[in-house]
């Protein structure tokens, strides 16, 4: 039987690098044929009807079905999967917690129809920003599905971080492991090297010995790269990341389902992991097993880590209780 996926806001740019890839089999392999369901509302319903165009005239032979629709109810109607990527952008003169009601506005129903509507087994996860606040409103508001069937993409921020890494040792970037990012999709996350490995062989001497100080060079170059670069592809692009983005939620999709050999990140909810408090979508070290993620625990977290890893949680606190207050939790 084919998979339902749903994708919201798939008119977008986002939508329209996630559709073509999801469709050719690079999401959940070759021998799975899938039925997609594209989520717009009214004034992107034109955009997303053209991709669904174009899917027929690409002749996928994994591609079973495609509809297209402005309604919640019918978009998540037995999804397996649902890519969250719909989400009101930061308009002139919006404050944070403007943005923050606005998306709680859109997730917060689409979770209920989610729960109502997609399949016993629906994963969900969340692209649209803020991702992690975004992935809790929804959780917070799906009545009898678990909390751990919704996520928040922070695998583009592990392939960046792993990207960077490759590039200041000078090896390629598949090589490259343990890089997991902490707290929120944000300016304030922690990307962790103190873990990393280069072809499963520790990589602090070889770090150490390319940048010298390995913690000026976090704080000055590393940390700051990875955590910005969302702004450096505005500033460079004109827009926010969009191929990039599409990949990494390929990525997490995929080893959800299929499992990981090793560590990965993704914002999952926290039981009071590492201290983080319960419920909140935080971005974790994490390995997918058996078709859900586990936090890898019992990871040592020094001083310094541990006021970055706080940092960042103090942010997604001040989000929640943002949304708290606004009464949209
Ligand atoms: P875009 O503006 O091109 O597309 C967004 C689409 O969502 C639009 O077509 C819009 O009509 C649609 N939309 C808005 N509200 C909707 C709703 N309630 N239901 C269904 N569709 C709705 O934006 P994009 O470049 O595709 O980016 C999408 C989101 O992804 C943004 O929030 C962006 O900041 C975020 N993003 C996240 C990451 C990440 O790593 N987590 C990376 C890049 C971008
Ligand atoms: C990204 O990380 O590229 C996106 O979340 C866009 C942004 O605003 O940083």
């Amino acid at each position: 039987m084919a998979t339902t996926i749903t994708i919201t806001g798939a008119g977008g740019q986002i939508g329209y690098a996630l559709l073509f890839r999801i469709a050719a089999g690079d999401m959940l392999g070759a021998g799975e044929s899938v039925r997609l369901r594209l989520l717009e509302i009214p004034q992107g319903l034109k955009g997303a009807e053209g991709a669904a165009l174009e899917l027929q005239d690409g002749a996928f032979p994994l591609l079973e079905h495609v509809e297209v629709t402005d309604d919640p109810a019918v978009a998540f109607e037995g999804a397996n999967h649902a890519l969250l990527v719909g989400a009101r952008p930061r308009g002139p003169g919006m404050e944070r917690g403007d943005l923050l009601a606005a998306n709680a506005g859109i997730f917060g129903p689409q979770g209920a129809a989610i729960a109502a509507h997609a399949a016993s087994d629906v994963r969900v996860t969340v692209v649209g920003n803020p991702a992690n606040t975004n992935a809790l409103i929804a959780a917070s508001s799906a009545d009898g599905l678990p909390a751990e069937r919704f996520t928040a993409l922070t695998r583009l921020d592990e392939n960046r971080a792993r990207a960077q890494l490759a590039q200041t040792l000078d090896v390629p970037v598949a090589g490259i492991r343990r890089v997991p990012i902490w707290g929120n999709h944000s300016a304030t996350q922690f990307p962790d090297v103190s873990h990393a490995t280069v072809d499963g062989r520790p990589a602090a001497d070889a770090l150490a010995a390319r940048v010298g100080d390995t913690t000026a060079w976090q704080e000055q170059t590393f940390i700051p790269r990875v955590a910005k670069r969302g702004a450096e592809i505005i500033e460079v692009r004109g827009s926010s990341s969009v191929a990039s983005a599409a990949s990494a939620a390929i990525d997490h999709v995929r080893d959800w389902v299929h499992g990981t050999d090793d560590w990965t990140s993704a914002g999952v909810v926290s039981h009071g992991e590492y201290g983080v408090p319960e419920g909140l979508i935080c971005s974790f070290p994490v390995q997918s097993i058996d078709g859900g993620w586990r936090i890898v625990e019992g990871l040592e977290l020094d001083a310094w880590a541990r006021a970055r890893v706080d940092a960042s949680v103090a942010e997604l606190i001040e989000e929640r209780d943002a949304v708290r207050a606004l009464g949209l939790l």
